[in-house]
């Protein structure tokens, strides 16, 4: 990866953040964004420090003109585009009985239309480099999770508009790679939005005890070296995805019962 051009989405938190690091390490020129530009200017000192070569574009992946905006800022400043990392994400936390509309919407904007506007306006550049386009998806891409319908929609359509570009750029030598984590150590729990539209506030897991960012992306970072078509990076996240295709009212009742005894679940 030295000197591969790597655009990271949602690069000052968690595994964007991680991802930022490992690349950077192994040589790579990257640009790296956010929305919180005292976050992401943060994130860009600190990598800057360890003598990585980083520019950061603030700037919000579901709106259009931001997400042009970065990919051109990439190829102002490097002259190429090898990796998009579509990596920014929210999640949410209520029933879709309890839930405001626009909380679905939000979740849609930046966890969907948010890679579809990276992906539109790197591609011309990534079938020149024949280089690699990461989706950061989830297990909730192929399970639907309860307190989750709009997070879970959300993975669905990457999951599916991912696919079809795979399958469209097949002769073209372009790599497409959907990284699915399992519950991973982030700030994503603290700010999810709840029913009315607030966030959540703190985290119903023990972060400490759930997989950790710098994992996830050594693990992302193998997978663009070796062009995988598709990781799932838990046990619980394969026996999930597998369960679900073969027993799938079985694994309604489980996903209920393991979602029910999350602290202050919604599910009654
Ligand atoms: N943590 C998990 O358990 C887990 C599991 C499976 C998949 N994932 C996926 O991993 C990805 C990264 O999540 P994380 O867990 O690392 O969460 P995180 O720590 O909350 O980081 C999210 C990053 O995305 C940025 N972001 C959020 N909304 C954005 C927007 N509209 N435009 C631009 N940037 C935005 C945030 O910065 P700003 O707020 O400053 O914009 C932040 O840098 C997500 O796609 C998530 O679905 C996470």
């Amino acid at each position: 990866m030295k000197d591969k051009v790597v655009v990271i989405t949602g690069a000052s938190s968690g595994i964007g953040l991680a991802l930022a690091y490992k690349f950077g390490i192994e040589g790579s020129k990257l640009v790296i964004s956010g929305r919180n530009m005292e976050n992401l200017m943060q994130a860009e000192y600190n990598l800057k420090a360890k003598n990585i070569q980083v520019v950061s574009v603030v700037g919000d992946v579901a709106n259009q003109v931001d997400s042009s905006l970065l990919i051109q800022r990439a190829i102002k400043e490097y002259g190429k585009l090898d990796v998009l990392i579509c990596n920014a994400g929210i999640s949410m936390r209520a029933l879709v009985a309890d839930v405001d509309v626009d909380v679905l919407h939000k979740l849609m904007d930046t966890n969907f239309w948010g890679t579809v506007y990276a992906c539109k306006f790197a591609l011309p550049h990534i079938l020149k480099s024949q280089g690699s386009i990461v989706g950061v998806s989830s297990i909730a891409g192929f399970r639907g999770l309860p307190a989750r319908a709009g997070y879970s929609a959300s993975k669905f359509a990457m999951h599916g508009f991912l696919e079809s570009l795979r399958t469209e750029v097949l002769k073209k030598n372009v790599h497409i790679l959907l990284a699915c984590p399992g519950f991973t150590a982030s700030n994503i729990r603290n700010t999810a939005l709840v029913a009315n539209g607030s966030i959540q506030g703190e985290s119903p897991l023990e972060e400490t005890k759930i997989m950790t960012a710098d994992t996830v992306a050594t693990i992302i970072y193998e997978g663009v070296l070796k062009r995988k078509r598709d990781i799932i990076m838990t046990s619980q996240g394969k026996l999930t995805v597998w369960m679900n295709k073969l027993l799938p009212g079985l694994m309604d009742k489980m996903v209920f019962n393991h979602f029910a005894k999350e602290k202050d679940s919604p599910l009654r």
